[in-house]
């Protein structure tokens, strides 16, 4: 006779997350700071991830409007709910050519006096939350979207007034500013692979230098706005992670969003959303088993706001849809979870920076509660339940709809599956041994 582990509350992805000592996150959409926002928002983000990035709040406009006035109000709420609820700040972006004041911009090529508002701005922002933000993206997208193996030479201010040397000197106040914290350096499409001529080859070569001469960064983000179609993009983020893994450096998936073609708004199949779960749960595949990643953040919690529609031609790219229904997507990255042990896991952060992060912040619990006995699955709680039983390699391999009481796992052989039932709003999922 085999029972579940634990099979009498509903789980969540966060503390899935912790328990392998990894961080699970969203951002806090503009809408949520300006009290525009739907209350489900809130509800599901505290209840399902433990790591949490503004959206805009904690750029250089928003922290900066005016020179050497700095306005932290909506910063500060968000590192109060953070603290709250249990969750780590990602602090996000130092120095970025974009969403700069246009008072900076009359600086343009005076070298010394950009190096002083650089300096001052990293000084006061990462001062301000000294010990409250965990990580910061001290640099954001440096790298030329002409793919020649260089720096952005155009269109930065930071660059054509300092040259690159703007990226070195941040980092450098940025550690002095809060010695703690975790200093990446954050770029899009560097989850195209790492060979020669690439944008990841280039951040590659640019961290072993600064490593060699003593810059102090301590991760890379990969931003990863990506397609449906970008079917290779988990295996190459895989290889980036082990790359800067012989640089002692993280890897840390900052903004992922998985979109489809605007066009296909309404179209979409059953399918197509097995697909995109298909590819976020190879990213948390990824994620659990290279030990140098920490954070798999996503850009955006709910479709219904989601820079996608309002910027990109893309859509519906996140894990809950525009009503707040969890996704097949969702559920692929608790099957990911579910089928890496907290024990095979291996966190890249020792203990203080785990036990830090307290949870505060109780889910509710549903009702719904599962055992199994030989084969015979017994539910607790469900009106009308639908139970699915998936392999450890996430395929699905059992399926049942309108379960009461009791269903009978028929054709399974014996061995490890992860099963969810979804009965309405409620849902379980817990991995089942059949011998
Ligand atoms: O604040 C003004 C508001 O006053 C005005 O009424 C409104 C009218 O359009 O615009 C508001 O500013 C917008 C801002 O978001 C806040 O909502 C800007 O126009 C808009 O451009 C800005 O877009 C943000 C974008 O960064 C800017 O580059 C997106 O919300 C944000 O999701 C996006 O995030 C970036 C990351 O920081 C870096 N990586 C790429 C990612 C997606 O572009």
């Amino acid at each position: 006779m085999d029972y579940f582990s634990s099979a009498f509350a509903d789980e969540t992805i966060r503390d899935l997350a912790k328990e392998r000592g990894r961080f699970i996150g969203t951002i806090l959409n503009s809408e949520w700071f300006n009290d525009a926002i739907e209350p489900e928002f809130e509800e599901i983000h505290k209840t399902q991830f433990n790591v949490v990035v503004a959206e805009n709040e904690m750029k250089f406009d928003a922290t900066e409007p005016s020179e050497n006035k700095f306005n932290y109000a909506k910063g500060d709420k968000m590192v109060e709910y953070a603290q709250a609820n249990g969750l780590r700040v990602r602090g996000h972006a130092l120095a970025w050519h974009s969403q700069v004041p246009g008072w900076v911009n009359n600086y343009s090529g005076q070298k010394e006096k950009l190096l002083s508002v650089l300096k001052n701005h990293i000084d006061s922002v990462v001062g301000h939350w000294k010990g409250k933000v965990a990580e910061w993206d001290v640099v954001n997208e440096a790298i030329n979207d002409d793919y020649n193996h260089d720096w952005r030479s155009t269109g930065s201010v930071w660059y054509e007034g300092i040259g690159p040397e703007f990226l070195d000197s941040a980092f450098v106040w940025a550690h002095a500013a809060d010695p703690n914290a975790e200093l990446c350096y954050n770029d899009y499409a560097v989850e195209w692979g790492i060979n020669e001529g690439s944008k990841a080859g280039f951040v590659l070569e640019q961290v072993k230098r600064w490593k060699a001469n003593g810059i102090p960064i301590t991760c890379v983000g990969t931003q990863t706005h990506i397609e449906i179609a970008h079917e290779t993009t988990p295996q190459n983020v895989r290889a980036f992670a082990k790359a800067l893994a012989e640089l002692d450096v993280k890897l840390n998936i900052t903004e992922l969003d998985i979109g489809f073609p605007k066009g296909s708004a309404g179209k979409l199949t059953a399918a197509d959303y097995e697909k995109q779960g298909h590819l976020y749960r190879q990213f948390m595949d990824v994620f659990l088993e290279e030990p140098n990643m920490g954070e798999f953040v996503i850009w955006g919690l709910t479709d219904a706001h989601s820079w996608l529609d309002e910027q990109q031609g893309k859509t519906e790219g996140l894990l809950y849809d525009k009503q707040y229904k969890p996704k097949p997507a969702f559920d692929s990255i608790m099957v990911s979870l579910k089928a890496h042990p907290a024990s095979e896991v291996k966190s890249p952060y020792p203990d203080s920076v785990l036990i830090q992060q307290a949870t505060k912040f109780v889910a509710v619990t549903s009702k719904l509660s599962a055992q199994i006995t030989g084969r015979i699955l017994s539910i607790a709680g469900a009106t009308a339940a639908k139970v699915d039983v998936f392999d450890m390699q996430g395929r699905p391999v059992f399926s049942a709809k309108n379960v009461k009481k009791a269903v009978e796992l028929s054709g399974l052989s014996e061995g490890l599956f992860v099963v969810r039932v979804r009965d309405g709003s409620k849902r379980l999922m817990q991995r089942i041994t059949i011998k």
